[in-house]
């Protein structure tokens, strides 16, 4: 058979085994929590915590030790839209232990590219760039530590693909603050849309109607993507 070879650094040994057991971790932390609340909420000791909650993201332990990950169905699918892309200057906004990090540093790996994510902190940026290691995948990103707002102020253009999953009152803002690096044609993917009501001046709300992009929302895995271009 003729045609193009090329192989998908999603399926590389290093990358899957990482994966695998990040995945794994987060479930089993994720089901623990999950138990954890329910017998509270049967001891009557706390109310079962809010779905959509707006809590900062500066209020520790929940924040600071919980991965909150894209699962493997939004991890391929991030990973094929930025390598359809042929993106090679990627930004991510909130990268906790660095989960959609690997999506995205693989996609950079094929496209010769280069990651820039971001995390406030210091103890999930260590285990992401750990993840990044044992991937293989380290020299494909960086992970900014601090206030993405400000450690995100000086990327320089062209940004081709852009991935928001921090602080949800923050979409608009950091996505503000990368505007004038985006390229035209740029791609623009933001996960939890199903956490916003569509109400003016929500992330939902502006970015299905900013003519800047065009828009669409796409359920998978166990939330809902929208993906962005730039009209540039
Ligand atoms: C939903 S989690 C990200 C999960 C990650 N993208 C993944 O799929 O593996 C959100 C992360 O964003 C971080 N974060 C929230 N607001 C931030 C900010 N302003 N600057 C830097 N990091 C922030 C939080 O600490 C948290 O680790």
């Amino acid at each position: 058979m003729t045609g193009v070879h090329m192989t998908d650094t999603l399926d590389r040994d290093d990358v899957a085994r990482t994966l695998d057991r990040e995945h794994a971790e987060a479930r089993a932390q994720a089901e623990a929590r999950r138990q954890e609340r329910a017998a509270l909420a049967e001891d009557g000791a706390e109310a079962p915590a809010p779905r959509r909650g707006w809590r900062d993201f500066r209020e520790a332990q929940h924040f600071q030790h919980a991965y909150l990950s894209i699962g493997p169905a939004q991890g391929a699918l991030l990973y094929m839209l930025a390598r359809a892309a042929g993106a090679r200057r990627i930004v991510e906004f909130g990268s906790s232990f660095g989960i959609s990090t690997l999506y995205l540093a693989a996609a950079a790996e094929d496209n010769d590219g280069h990651v820039i994510g971001s995390e406030y902190y210091a103890n999930k940026r260590e285990h992401a760039l750990a993840n990044l290691r044992d991937a293989g995948l380290a020299q494909r990103a960086e992970i900014r530590l601090g206030d993405a707002l400000e450690t995100l102020g000086d990327v320089t253009d062209p940004v081709d693909f852009v991935f928001l999953d921090g602080d949800k009152s923050l979409y608009l803002p950091v996505l503000e603050c990368l505007l004038p690096s985006l390229a035209p044609g740029a791609w623009m993917v933001a996960d939890n849309l199903d956490h916003f009501d569509e109400t003016p001046g929500d992330f939902r709300h502006e970015i299905l109607r900013d003519p800047r992009f065009t828009s669409r929302l796409i359920p998978v895995g166990r939330g809902m993507f929208s993906v962005s271009r730039h009209r540039g």
